[in-house]
């Protein structure tokens, strides 16, 4: 009888190639259990690569803290904030103030809940085909049908009940590369989203997920519906901080400012688990005379803190939060190439370091986890022969490349040699017309 494995998990790559054992790693590199090292291609919660020797130093020295939970005061904790707003949000005068959560999922929620609150309004929008977590309105707002926390299986998903109405907006769908139409280019679909945005009491965007990369127009065209109407606008850069689009955030790509910022995922550089929800100066107004009441024992744990620090001054010093702009044209010339070669590609888009590449296939508002190893899961384990692992977005045909910031253009080199090999799987399938 085999034995029961006691360790549940759901990967975002389903199949083969997410049996691969890691047990160690250094800059862009993992190491396997089966002795191969292979260039870690998709993982935005590494910015300054695996094991950066001062991210480990500032964890060494931070396991001398004493057990504290999230209401004693800790002075690395204030010095984090100050670090946060006065480093990465530097020039960014409407900042008020910081507050930190275990993670993004966490963050959204009580960003959303906050929201509701203040408007007295219910529902919330976010736009088609968004990811925001698995925790409360984060999970809400997460619109992909496979992730609800519910069961997938051959049959389909049951799902748990909805705790939210949600709104959709339109997505800016264009794409750079392959060069598909945006709806969202114009004003016709302003007058639908506005009328949604009247009855929601935040819309929160995020500006990667489900290959979705906002045009600056539609940021400021968002946020001027939001003020319009009474809604809170919250920039998700869970993604997209820190320098994964080139520059510390991808709002600042446009004219308009968020009411909220919400963080996570590489702000600690992988170190400890860690985000936050920065605050405008106009909603810390509203919150004078109040308390808001939101509490947990790990938020704003030492370990984050010192590592959230750690990565704030490595990114400044070393100007990483910078790299991915200049690696920008370097990209694109290399997912064109890709686009070109492989007539199994539907849809390139993406920006900085962060880039999706979405094959031929179902459309994606169909999938609820069934298969076992779908078409996208098959590319990244034939990917994963020629040294590479490249993620899936836990959708069918959706691939998305998202390497440390700290990559060097040769590392980048095999990871497109390994993207060609893995794509030759989906174009023999594509070529005997299977989709
Ligand atoms: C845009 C965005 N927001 C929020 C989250 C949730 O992050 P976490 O799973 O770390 O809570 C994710 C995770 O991928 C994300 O991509």
């Amino acid at each position: 009888m085999t034995a029961r494995r006691r360790l549940l998990s759901t990967s975002l790559t389903a199949g083969e190639s997410q049996d691969l054992r890691v047990v160690g790693g250094h800059g862009a590199w993992f190491r396997l259990a089966d002795g191969r090292e292979v260039i870690d291609a998709s993982n935005t919660a590494a910015p300054l690569g695996h094991c950066h020797p001062e991210v480990m130093e500032a964890i060494r020295r931070a396991a001398t803290a004493p057990v504290l939970n999230e209401g004693w005061q800790w002075a690395e904790r204030d010095e984090a904030a100050e670090d946060l707003v006065g480093i990465a949000f530097a020039g960014e005068d409407w900042v008020g103030a910081v507050r930190f959560f275990i993670s993004a999922s966490e963050a959204n929620d009580a960003a959303l809940a906050l929201c509701q609150a203040l408007t007295g309004r219910a529902p919330l929008a976010t736009r088609e085909r968004a990811y925001h977590g698995g925790a409360g309105l984060a999970r809400e707002l997460t619109v992909q049908p496979q992730w609800h926390g519910g069961l997938s299986s051959a049959k389909g998903v049951a799902a748990p009940p909805r705790l939210a109405t949600v709104h959709e907006l339109p997505a800016p769908r264009g794409a750079r590369v392959t060069g598909q139409a945006d709806p969202t280019a114009g004003q016709r679909w302003t007058a639908g989203a506005r009328a949604q945005l009247a009855d929601s009491a935040a819309v929160l965007l995020d500006y990667s997920q489900g290959g979705i990369y906002h045009s600056a127009q539609y940021q400021d065209q968002v946020a001027a519906l939001a003020r319009e109407t009474g809604a809170y606008w919250i920039a998700d850069e869970t993604v997209t901080g820190f320098g994964r689009v080139g520059g510390w955030f991808q709002f600042q790509h446009s004219q308009s400012r968020p009411d909220f910022v919400t963080l996570g995922k590489c702000m600690s550089a992988g170190g400890a688990p860690a985000g936050a929800v920065v605050l405008s100066e106009a909603v810390l107004d509203r919150l004078s005379g109040t308390s808001w009441q939101s509490y947990s024992t790990y938020r704003a744990h030492p370990i984050a803190m010192a590592t959230v620090r750690a990565h704030l001054h490595v990114s400044s010093r070393d100007r990483i939060y910078e790299r991915a702009l200049g690696l920008d044209g370097y990209m694109f010339r290399k997912l064109s190439e890709v686009a070109t070669q492989h007539p199994s590609v539907a849809r390139v888009d993406g920006r900085g370091l962060h880039w999706t590449v979405e094959l031929h296939g179902p459309d994606w508002r169909g999938w609820r986890g069934e298969e076992a190893e779908p078409l996208a899961s098959r590319v990244v384990a034939r990917a994963l022969e020629a040294g590479a692992l490249i993620a899936t977005s836990g959708e069918q045909t959706s691939l998305f490349l998202a390497p440390p910031l700290v990559i060097s253009e040769t590392e980048l080199d095999q990871v497109f040699d390994a993207l060609h090999h893995g794509l030759t799987a989906a174009d023999q399938e594509y070529g005997a017309g299977v989709h």
